[in-house]
């Protein structure tokens, strides 16, 4: 398949687990464990397409209020996710990173995140993204924070402060913006993702549940990105 531009920064929000599992007479769990499948082939397929960074929405701050046995699930999958992917993404040049809040996550699998961005830092092809006790609201407000933090100290003065040294402060510093945005499960919300970030972003709401949700789906999106025009609050370029 050929492809003219393929975008710099494509995120997922990989919503619909529990009711595909509803709709197969499965249990939620089950959902889960397909989305966690899918979520490895999407990673492959987005590092085999040259797409730069994926990121994708893995445990919001608000999932902590799912019932203490789901959360536990996720959890489980999650470590048996971090675990593979040890061996997996060390091999490929794949670099991961986690963006979220480090508290309520337990201690044993906040030393395996650490352990997999430390073992990956080097690698140089598709920054992985995991947003994990992730929520933009609190991003925005940890920046808000930070950069407090630094006008206090005296190292920034507050008339300093523009969009791109604001950009730095978030949890996703040096990374560029997503250009496409994709939610599964037709579901047509944001969810606290990326509020920031997703300003100039192209957005795809799409059908299908995230288990049923290939490769042949991912390239559909791109192929559509293509024909989008993206004018950034300028006009069309004339001809
Ligand atoms: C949405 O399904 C998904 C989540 C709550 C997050 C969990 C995501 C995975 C298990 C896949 C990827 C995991 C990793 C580790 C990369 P839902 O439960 O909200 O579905 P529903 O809205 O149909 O109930």
């Amino acid at each position: 398949m050929k492809l003219k531009t393929i975008p710099r920064h494509v995120a997922i929000i990989m919503d619909g687990n529990g009711r595909w599992a509803a709709e197969h007479g499965l249990l939620r769990a089950e959902g889960h464990r397909q989305g966690v499948k899918r979520a490895e082939e999407v990673i492959k397929a987005a590092d085999e397409l040259g797409i730069k960074v994926l990121t994708l929405f893995a445990f919001s701050n608000e999932n902590w209020t799912r019932p203490g046995a789901e959360v536990s699930i996720l959890m489980k999958l999650f470590n048996n996710f971090l675990e593979r992917q040890a061996g997996r993404l060390a091999g490929s040049n794949i670099k991961v990173r986690f963006i979220g809040r480090n508290d309520r996550l337990s201690g044993y699998i906040l030393s395996k995140m650490r352990a997999l961005e430390e073992k990956t830092a080097r690698n140089t092809g598709l920054v992985l993204v995991l947003a994990v006790n992730y929520g933009a609201r609190q991003e925005i407000m940890d920046a808000a924070r930070l950069f407090a933090a630094s006008v206090m100290a005296g190292s920034i003065r507050i008339e300093d402060l523009d969009e791109r040294m604001f950009s730095g402060y978030l949890y996703t510093e040096s990374l560029p913006d997503p250009d496409i945005l994709i939610r599964t499960s037709g579901e047509m919300r944001l969810s606290n993702f990326l509020l920031w970030q997703l300003s100039y972003a192209e957005f795809y709401f799409y059908r299908k549940y995230w288990p049923e949700f290939k490769k042949e789906d991912l390239t559909r999106v791109l192929r559509d990105f293509q024909k989008r025009q993206r004018r950034f609050g300028g006009i069309r370029p004339s001809k």
